[in-house]
Order: C-alpha cells, then sequence, then structure tokens
C-alpha cells in the first residue's frame, strides 16, 4: 500500500488511487466502441459525490431511506450476525451515513470506508472519526475493482464487508460475482458480508426514483463529463447532452445515457470522437434484482445468504453472507 498520506488522531489515510495514465486509457476505450460508455466510478469526484448524496434524499428515491428503515429496525440481529470486535470494511462508503446507525450495537474493532473519491472520502472518515472518537478509522482511497491487497494492511479480527446502497447493482453481473469472489477471498472461514440489494418493483417507481422533478439525477448524469475534460483535456459541453434514464425490462436494470443534442464532434485527449444526433454515452446500470436471483448471484461465488432482511413492502433487502 502506498504511506498512510494524513493521520489525524483516529483516522488514517491511504491512498491506492489509479495512476492518471491507466484512467486515461480506460475512459477512452469506453468513448471508442461502438456503443460509447463511461464506467460509473467517473461520476464521483467531489462534487458527483455532494450530488449522489442530495439523490439519497429525494422523495422519489426510496433506496436509502428504505435501507436506512431496514438497517435501524435490525440493527441488534444485524450487528449479532457481524459479531462485534470485528473490523468493518466498507466498499464505496460514500458519505460513511449508514454505518452511524450500526456503530453503538456493533462496536467494530476498527472501520475501513473504501471509495474512489478522494477528498470526500478525507472529510467524511474525519467527520466520522470526530463524531466516534472510539472508532479506530482506516479510510482507503481506492478502485474496488482491482486489488484488495490493502486489507493485509488493516488490522487483524474477523473481517466483515459492509457494501449498502445496492452499490453492487452498479456492476455488471459477471463483475458482481467477481467482485463477491474478491470478498470471499477476504473473508476467511469466519468472516461475512453484509450486501443492500435494490428489488424489482413497478416500472413507474423505477422510473420516477431515476427522472426526480428537480433534476438532480440529471445533474449527476451531466457532471460526468466534466470529469471527463479534466482527465483527458477533452471539451465536452454539458449544454450540447441530455440525461435519459429507462428501464431495461429484459436486462432487468435502469439504464442511465446522456444523449448528444445534435451531431457533433468533440475535441478529446488529442484526437476528436464523433457523435450522431441522438446517439449516447451509456453511463451507468443499476440491476434489479429478486431475492431468489440474488441468492444465486452469491452462491456463483461461493457465498452463502444466511439471514435477510427486507421492509414491508419488499422494496429493498439487507443480506448476511458467509463463506459456504
Ligand atoms: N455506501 C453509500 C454510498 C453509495 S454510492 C450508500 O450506501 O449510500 C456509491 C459509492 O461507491 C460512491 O461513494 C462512489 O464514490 C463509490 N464507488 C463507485 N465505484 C467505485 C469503485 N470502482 N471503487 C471504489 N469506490 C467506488
Ligand atoms: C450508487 N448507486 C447504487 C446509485 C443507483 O441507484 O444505482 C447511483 C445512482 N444513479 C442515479 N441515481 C443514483
Amino acid at each position: 500500500m502506498a504511506q498512510a498520506l494524513t493521520r489525524a488522531s483516529n483516522v488514517t489515510f491511504h491512498d491506492e488511487h489509479p495512476a492518471p495514465g491507466d484512467s486515461r486509457s480506460e475512459i477512452l476505450r469506453g468513448l471508442q466502441q461502438a456503443q460509447k460508455t463511461i464506467d460509473p466510478k467517473w461520476f464521483y469526484d467531489e462534487k458527483g459525490s455532494q450530488l449522489f448524496d442530495r439523490i439519497t434524499r429525494l422523495p422519489e428515491y426510496y433506496p436509502t431511506r428504505t435501507e436506512i428503515r431496514i438497517l435501524t429496525e435490525n440493527r441488534r440481529e444485524i450487528s449479532e450476525y457481524c459479531e462485534s470486535g470485528c473490523l468493518f470494511i466498507e466498499p464505496g462508503s460514500g458519505s460513511c451515513e449508514k454505518v452511524r446507525l450500526l456503530l453503538e450495537d456493533l462496536r467494530p474493532s476498527a472501520y475501513a470506508p473504501v471509495d474512489i473519491s478522494a477528498d470526500f472520502l478525507r472529510e467524511s472518515a474525519l467527520q466520522l472519526g470526530r463524531e466516534y472518537p472510539w472508532l479506530e478509522i482506516h479510510a482507503v482511497c481506492a478502485d474496488f475493482n482491482r486489488s484488495w491487497s490493502f486489507v493485509d494492511r488493516l488490522p487483524e479480527g474477523k473481517r466483515v464487508v459492509f457494501y449498502p446502497g445496492s452499490t453492487i447493482g452498479n456492476l455488471e453481473p459477471g463483475a458482481a460475482v467477481t467482485f463477491l469472489q474478491r470478498v470471499r477471498d477476504i473473508l476467511g472461514e469466519e468472516g461475512g458480508a453484509l450486501v443492500g440489494v435494490d428489488l424489482h418493483k413497478s416500472v413507474q417507481t423505477l422510473h420516477d426514483a431515476y427522472n426526480d422533478t428537480r433534476g438532480l439525477t440529471a445533474r449527476f448524469n451531466l457532471n460526468v463529463l466534466g470529469r471527463i475534460n479534466e482527465l483527458l483535456d477533452a471539451e465536452f459541453d454539458q449544454a450540447q447532452f441530455r440525461h435519459r434514464a429507462f428501464y431495461n425490462g429484459e436486462e432487468q436494470r435502469i439504464e442511465m445515457h446522456l444523449v448528444s443534442e445534435r451531431a457533433q464532434s468533440v475535441r478529446c485527449n488529442g484526437s476528436r470522437i464523433e457523435f450522431a444526433e441522438g446517439e449516447s454515452i451509456h453511463t451507468e446500470n443499476s440491476y434489479k434484482y429478486t431475492l431468489d436471483g440474488f441468492a444465486d448471484l452469491a452462491r456463483s461465488a461461493g457465498l452463502c445468504l444466511e439471514q435477510s432482511w427486507l421492509d414491508d413492502d419488499q422494496l429493498f433487502s439487507v443480506h448476511y453472507l458467509r463463506n459456504r
């Protein structure tokens, strides 16, 4: 692991952020495909993380408040599964809001938030550290789809991976299995994973959640173009693209796209990217699962579903997984 960047009482930072050159070639590859794509991880710079945080409080965005209710109502039982004294690792920790719901009951030996959004991670971890002075925090800036070697530098103890928010839904099913296999590899016999998964529901509810009337999801989606401009010295103009989100029933996922308002040629990394009018960049998938579908996915990764918690309307689910 790269050296610890900052030490502030109970909070330590480690930076494993991918090199800028790697990021550039990865993004360019996506933009040169027949269906242009950008990996949703690029949404999350400081501004993107703040926009996502605001999305979680929108009336239309049911996942966050539903999962918060599930975690709050079941926090004692959930903490018994995880066991106090565990090392609690959260890939894609964002604002570190949800861990707060469990900390008092769980009393982990240490908490390791892992996120790609470096500055937002630093601020969120410091804030949490101030609120919970007894908690040892090891914040890691890393891409959770790459090596998990950072776990070897974390304190010993039963490892529990906390992956709420249905962030797993942003991975293609194959990548979700690979992700869970990585998790399984670090759990050993004793460890577990607490995973939040969004469920199938009416298309209207899904549509509204990704097309909010305040336009925050549109701003979140369009913000990625600013990110690409920075990283690739490009000249994407947000005003020349529009947000589009729809449910793809065959694939059982919400798709987000940025649609070009007109034919245009955009300077990017010393060359040009051509768009026909109406052509899109596919920026995110958000897969929705059935309980059986998620159990099958976990099984393919060598994990079994030991317990599940749902809200009364079965909008969202939280699962405790173990090695089989
Ligand atoms: N866990 C929080 C935040 C979910 S938003 C919640 O449940 O509300 C998804 C988070 O994952 C963001 O903070 C984003 O920065 C992070 N993220 C997305 N892709 C990532 C990747 N490949 N590696 C590390 N973090 C990633
Ligand atoms: C982080 N992730 C689970 C969110 C989702 O619902 O797929 C990201 C998001 N995209 C648009 N709104 C929220």
